[in-house]
């Protein structure tokens, strides 16, 4: 089959990856992809430029990677021109685009999830803060690439992230904090029906012990030993699918993939979040397990054909991600510096996140530059594959994590029941 895969992350190698054996293009993609895909330009916000660059190929499936495409309602576009695309609607994509949309729909649907206030003027946000905490919770109410929530104890720091969401021009959501380890739990959802993949932990902040500021991701891994039995089928029947129902209902069914970002506290899972895309850098790992062809599970979410797709098959074990950040990495990373090292060509150890090529020398171009994998029989087995291939890799001033799924090792992450 020949594709387009839309994107440049680490989340994109995993996907071109996932479809080889296919005619693969990748817009505009990275260094990594180059001898798995062909590589094109193209304006990622913009459905003209993406449906000019599907029909010049005459592909007969587009994958969308990034949320931003999706809001701006390249699948829309793709559809009216007959091209199957993977990826909801811009409308059905506000569930990640608005979080007070996704607030409605989850009350329509009676989801568990945090109460909220949202808040558009300046004048609000002291009342807000009043009634919040002492953990606060502040989203920025558009998209930020996963790095709008603010999660702190501190209410200047709190106040401060409002103001500058509200100065921006974006309305600020007001959260009460959800108790409880989170999950990234991945649906391919078409219309009514939901097939759930691995469950996956991504690990938000930029420093070992949850420490410093939010990121996209900082490494993430997959299955979780800690979840209780049952618990992607209950995630599936109290969350995924009251959604996806509300959604038919509304006529603005989805068909792609949602990420439920849910926290599992003393009453189960509650939604933190979802995503109108796949998790970067969850996906990594997740499809580094799938032992069916990623290929017909997105072509069935496409076609409308879901409910007919043969149960996945994973491979047994565990996989881990650790992400090589930039210097600088999320306020302001440093791109140009030279990557060197071993199996940064091999995409089983190797995903390119933001890469390039300089004068023939792969040089970073992002905050996330790597994404490095491992797989094994245990968690600790995996994560040690994973830090193996790290320490492979040398890029002036770069940092990863030292603590990707330490405490799910450790047993530190207590089985709920
Ligand atoms: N890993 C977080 C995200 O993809 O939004």
């Amino acid at each position: 089959m020949r594709i387009l895969v839309i994107g440049s992350g680490g989340r994109e190698h995993a996907l071109v990856k996932g479809l080889a054996g296919n005619e693969v293009h990748v817009a505009p993609g990275n260094a990594g992809m180059d001898g798995l895909a062909q590589r094109h330009p193209v304006e990622v916000g913009s459905p003209e430029s993406i449906v000019s660059l599907a029909r010049e190929i005459g592909v007969e499936l587009v994958v969308i990677g990034p949320e931003v495409p999706l809001v701006a309602g390249a699948t829309d576009a793709l559809r009216e021109e007959g091209i199957p695309v993977f990826g909801p609607s811009r409308a059905a994509a506000a569930l990640e685009g608005s979080k007070a949309f996704a607030k409605e729909i989850m009350a329509a649907a009676g989801v568990r999830t945090a109460s909220s206030t949202s808040v558009r003027t300046a004048e609000e946000i002291d009342a807000a803060l009043d009634q919040y905490g002492p953990a606060f919770v502040v989203k920025d109410d558009g998209l930020a690439g996963g790095k709008g929530v603010v999660v702190t104890r501190d209410r200047s720091e709190a106040e401060a992230h409002a103001r500058a969401v509200i100065a921006a021009g974006n309305p600020v959501l007001f959260e009460s904090f959800l108790e409880g380890p989170e999950v990234s739990l991945f649906c391919l959802v078409d219309g009514a029906t939901v097939v759930p993949l691995l469950p996956a932990q991504d690990h938000k902040r930029a420093y070992d012990d949850d420490a410093g500021p939010n990121t996209g991701g900082m490494g993430a891994y997959t299955p979780l030993p800690w979840l209780p039995e049952g618990a992607v089928e209950r995630m599936v029947e109290e969350i995924v699918e009251p959604v996806a129902r509300e959604m038919v209902a509304r006529g603005i069914p989805y068909q792609g993939l949602l990420y439920l970002g849910a926290a599992w506290g003393p009453e189960g899972p509650a939604v933190v979040e979802f995503n109108a895309r796949f998790g970067d850098p969850e996906t990594q790992p997740v499809l580094s397990l799938l032992a069916s062809p990623l290929v017909d599970a997105l072509s069935a979410v496409a076609s409308g054909t879901l409910s007919q797709l043969p149960p996945l098959k994973w491979e047994e074990g565990y996989a881990a991600t650790v992400v090589i950040a930039a210097e600088g990495y999320p306020t302001a990373p440093r791109t140009g510096d030279a990557i060197a090292g071993e199996n940064l060509a091999d995409p089983n150890r190797v995903l390119h996140a933001g890469t390039d090529t300089k004068d023939g020398v792969l040089v970073s171009s992002g905050g996330r530059v790597l994404n490095v994998l491992g797989k094994g029989a245990t968690l600790a087995e995996a994560t040690a594959n994973a830090y193996a291939e790290a320490e492979k890799i040398t890029l002036q001033g770069s940092f990863y994590r030292r603590d990707i799924a330490r405490k799910a090792i450790e047993g530190l992450i207590q089985p709920v029941r």
